[in-house]
Order: structure tokens, then C-alpha cells, then sequence
């Protein structure tokens, strides 16, 4: 199909056309072609083609530009369109930014303005893709860019190799976001690359998926927090102290050198250990001090009493994830945060350890509510921060990945969001939550931040390592109804256990 004209480039007021701006006449009836603010022109030159954003569209009419005119007119009872063909001459000038050339060399930053005369034309979807850097299929299908009616298929490394977060306030579509994701990430065949996903379903939302009549049934395993058992032996003294963050330096030393024991003697004879072993281990040792033993022996009590210490480890995380496998803790029914963030702490620690290790495939982890379960609070708030931060740091080495979605992001380990390359950005209202997002949000302007205030449901922006540059999608529908994306409110906070 031929490239769509739709206008020419005219000489400007501000000093345009420049390398930075233009402003071009819609040589196009407003019947024939609809322009709109955010769309996509390109404008072919010597070097290649320069793509540009139309960041303003405005009406003219050389009748109605002198105000004294249009009044002598108006007030002598005659209409100016009914003495002259005002509505010939009103004209539809836009405003537009480069963002860049494609050149046989690559895409470039434009240096150079373009000419007064040269023609404007509606890029074509292939066009449009490469230069914001979308796969054309085989990608993480999100939906379009409606304006030009081009799939916004986000490539799969590029999208998650560095961690994404997904931001919005509460019923702006973020649950449903992550389910047109899940979706495609299920869909996958094995020839396209597919990763193992973990997702903590803080509201017992996603449940849905894993029903019988579900496509992805097969793929989806469910596991309540009721179930989870930590197998106790798979932690170290540092992990204990982060779950009772009281434990001090010098007993955390004590208890390693407990834990070193007992795991030598027990895997020699293959046998695990639970806390009790540990207290009763304590409890024998005559070298330790004695307030630090008794201290010790009351933090393990009080972890022993939250039920999640076993023997060995359920559901043993190694078995379950697979690649094209999403895995669903169910947090809903605990009310306790400091056991769902024990609860994370733990599976995390676990995938980050064996992905090290290579025993498990290239995980995705996806966490509804990010702010609960690393905010930047006292850590004894913030249980899962720590390995959080340490995933959003180093997880990249190791194929992990992390999807952090929250309504709160001005609540969150700046630590652990700036770590997050790719941000699908939906509607925020919060200046402070918007400022925020400014300001960690990679390669954001001023203009698109401006826009996300009047974002509607389903609508998003994606700015960062996964697109070349931001790029405004409506999130297509879910092909499963399974799921119960309904706003749910936040779960109390409580935080003993
Ligand atoms: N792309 C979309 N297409 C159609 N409906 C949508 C879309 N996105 C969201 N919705 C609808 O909007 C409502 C809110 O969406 P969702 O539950 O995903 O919001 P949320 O941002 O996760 O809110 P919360 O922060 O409260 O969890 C739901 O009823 C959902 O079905
Ligand atoms: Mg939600």
C-alpha cells in the first residue's frame, strides 16, 4: 500500500521547522484523516526518514485572526462566514518533535531541520515497530498503539531481562495488565523462549487462571500460604536475623556456628533439621554466652510459632518451576503482613539461590502490592526488602527478573525501583507518586508525564529498556474471562503474627 500523505511543512512563528520542532499544514479534509495529538509522522529526506510526535494540533483561519475585524463584523449583525468563504480558509497546523532519523546506519538524533515544502506521511506499521524498537510477532503482544492501529509487542528479553514495574492507582488496570501479560507469557511455544513464573497473588485474584476451564490449566499451579513450609535447614543464620531482625551481630555469629553443625551431622546421615533441633542444639552448647542463648532460643520460639518452619520444603521449588510454568502463591488468606513477607522473603531467597546455582530455568517473578513488601521502611516493616534489593541488583546476571506492580510507588525501595528498567506506567493522579515517577522513570519527558494524569482505564505508557521511546498503548482485551481482576480493597495491614 502507498504512504499515506497527509501534509506540508510550513514555515513557523517560533523559528521552525528546526532540529527539534516543526509545524506542518494537514493537506487532508478532517473527513479524510483524523489528526491527533501523540500520533506518529514521518518525513522522508536525503539521510533517511525522520520519525517525529505530533505534540500539539491547532485550527487557523486568516478571517478570524484580527479580533477587531471579527467584532466590526459580528456587531453589524452579519455573520463573517456568511459574507466570505471563512470556511475555506480554516486551516489545521500541528506541531511536531523529531525523535529521530532511520539512516542506513541506524536511527540517529536529528541534527539538522527539515525543509519548508517537504511532504508529511503516516509512517507504516513495519516503520513505526523498528523505530520504537517492537517486534513485529513473537513478541509480549500488550496491546496498540490505537492511532496507528500497531501491536505493541514488547521483546521478551529486552522487557524483562531488567525488571519492570507497572504503576497506576487502584482500578487504573494493572491486574489486568499483568493478565494480558501472563497470557502471553503462557502462550509462548517453546521455539519463541519461554521463562518460569512465580507471581504472589496478594488478593486471590489470579485464582481463576487455574481453573479447569482454563486454557492455561496445565501450565498453572496454585499453592495457598496455608500450605507453604520452609525447609529450615536451607537457611543460614543471616536469614533467620532477617526474620527476627532483633537477632544481633554477635548472635547471629552464635547461631551460625550452631547451624554449621547441626547441617553437617544431619546431611551426613541424610536427615534435615526443624527449629526444635535448633533449640535443643542451643540449649546444649556450653560455650555460648548465656543471654545471648536465651535470646536466641525465644526468637526461634516465636518463629517457630508462625507454623511456616518445617522440615523440608513445600512446595519444593526446584520440581515446580519449569519454563512456560506460572507458579501462584495465594496470599489472600493471611491477614498477617509479617508472615506474607516472611513468605516471600523465603521463595525468593530460594529461586535467587538455585537460579545461581542453575538448578532452576530463567524466572520471572511478578509481585502485586510491591509497596507492602519492600517499602522503604524500618526493616523490621520490610522483611522481603532485603533480598528484593538484592534480585533487583544482581538478578539481572542470573536471569531473574522482577515485575513490581503498585499503586504506591512513592512507598517503594528506590533501590528496588530504579532497578526497574521498563515502567507501563497507567493512570496516577498523586503529584507526589507522579513527581516520583519522574524521576526514577527512565527516558520520561515532561510531556508524556504530563499526559499520565488523564490516562484512562486500560491505557498505559511504557518508557525504558524495552521500547526506544515512550509509547502509549490501550491494553487489548484478555482472550481467558476466568479471572476476578475486580478492585479489591488493600488488605488490612496487620503486622503481628
Ligand atoms: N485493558 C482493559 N480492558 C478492559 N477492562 C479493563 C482493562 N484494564 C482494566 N479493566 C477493568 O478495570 C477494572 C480495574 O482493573 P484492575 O483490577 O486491573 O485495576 P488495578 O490497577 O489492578 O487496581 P488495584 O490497585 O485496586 O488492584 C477491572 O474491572 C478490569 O476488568
Ligand atoms: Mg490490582
Amino acid at each position: 500500500m502507498a504512504r499515506k500523505s497527509i501534509g506540508t511543512i510550513i514555515v513557523g512563528e517560533d523559528n521552525s521547522p528546526n532540529p527539534s520542532e516543526f509545524n506542518f499544514v494537514l493537506t487532508k479534509s478532517e473527513e479524510e484523516f483524523q489528526l491527533e495529538k501523540g500520533m506518529y509522522v514521518i518525513v522522508p529526506c536525503d539521510d533517511g526518514e525522520i520519525i517525529a510526535t505530533v505534540s500539539d494540533v491547532y485550527k487557523t483561519n486568516r478571517y478570524f485572526s484580527s479580533p477587531s475585524a471579527v467584532r466590526a463584523y459580528e456587531t453589524s449583525g452579519k455573520t463573517l462566514a456568511s459574507i466570505f468563504p471563512a470556511d475555506r480558509w480554516e486551516h489545521i497546523i500541528a506541531k511536531a518533535k523529531p525523535l529521530g532519523i532511520i539512516t542506513d546506519l541506524g536511527i540517529q538524533r536529528l541534527l539538522f531541520p527539515v525543509s519548508p515544502g517537504e511532504t508529511v506521511f503516516i509512517p507504516e506499521s513495519k516503520v513505526l515497530q523498528k523505530f520504537l524498537g517492537l517486534e513485529k510477532t513473537n513478541g509480549i503482544n500488550l496491546g496498540k498503539i490505537e492511532q496507528h492501529d500497531v501491536e505493541v509487542q514488547l521483546n521478551l528479553t529486552r522487557f524483562l531481562q531488567k525488571h519492570a514495574a507497572i504503576l497506576a492507582i487502584s482500578g487504573a488496570g494493572k491486574s489486568y495488565t499483568v493478565s494480558v501479560m501472563l497470557e502471553e507469557l503462557l502462550s509462548r511455544p517453546k521455539k519463541q523462549g519461554r521463562i518460569a513464573m512465580v507471581l504472589f497473588d496478594v488478593h486471590g485474584e489470579y485464582k481463576g487462571l487455574g481453573d479447569e476451564e482454563s486454557p492455561f490449566y496445565k501450565h498453572i499451579e496454585i499453592f495457598p500460604a496455608a500450605a507453604i513450609q520452609f525447609g529450615t535447614h536451607a537457611l543460614r543464620a543471616r536469614q533467620f536475623a532477617i526474620f527476627e531482625p532483633q537477632i544481633t551481630s554477635v548472635q547471629t555469629r552464635e547461631l551460625s556456628k550452631i547451624l554449621n553443625k547441626l547441617f553437617e551431622e544431619k546431611t551426613k546421615k541424610n536427615e534435615t533439621y526443624t527449629i526444635s533441633d535448633i533449640v535443643k542444639e542451643l540449649e546444649a552448647d556450653e560455650h555460648i554466652n548465656q543471654r545471648s542463648k536465651e535470646a536466641l532460643i525465644g526468637w526461634l520460639y516465636t518463629l517457630e510459632e508462625t507454623r511456616l518452619f518445617g522440615a523440608s520444603e513445600y512446595p519444593v521449588l526446584e520440581k515446580i518451576l519449569e519454563p512456560g510454568k506460572l507458579v501462584i502463591f495465594d496470599l489472600s488468606e493471611f491477614t498477617s503482613l509479617k508472615l506474607k513477607q516472611m513468605i516471600v522473603s523465603y521463595i525468593l531467597y530460594r529461586i535467587f539461590d538455585y537460579r545461581k546455582k542453575g538448578k532452576i530455568p530463567p524466572t520471572a517473578i511478578i509481585m502485586e502490592e510491591s509497596h507492602q513488601f519492600c517499602p522503604e521502611a524500618r526493616l523490621e516493616l520490610a522483611i522481603s526488602r532485603p533480598i528484593i534489593e538484592t534480585i533487583a541488583r544482581e538478578g539481572r546476571k542470573f536471569f531473574t527478573s522482577l515485575v513490581l506492580i503498585s499503586q504506591r510507588p512513592v512507598k517503594m525501595s528506590t533501590t528496588a525501583l530504579s532497578q526497574c528498567n521498563t515502567h507501563i506506567i497507567m493512570k496516577v493522579l498523586n503529584p507526589y507518586d507522579l513527581d516520583f515517577i519522574g524521576r526514577s522513570s527512565e527516558g520520561i519527558d515532561r510531556a508524556t508525564l504530563n499526559t499520565i494524569t488523564g490516562l484512562g482505564v486500560g491505557e498505559a505508557v511504557i518508557v525504558g529498556n524495552a521500547v526506544n521511546h515512550p509509547i502509549f498503548v490501550k491494553v487489548r482485551k484478555r482472550k481467558t474471562t476466568t479471572m476476578d481482576t475486580q478492585t479489591l480493597e488493600e488488605s488490612a495491614i496487620n503486622f503481628d503474627t
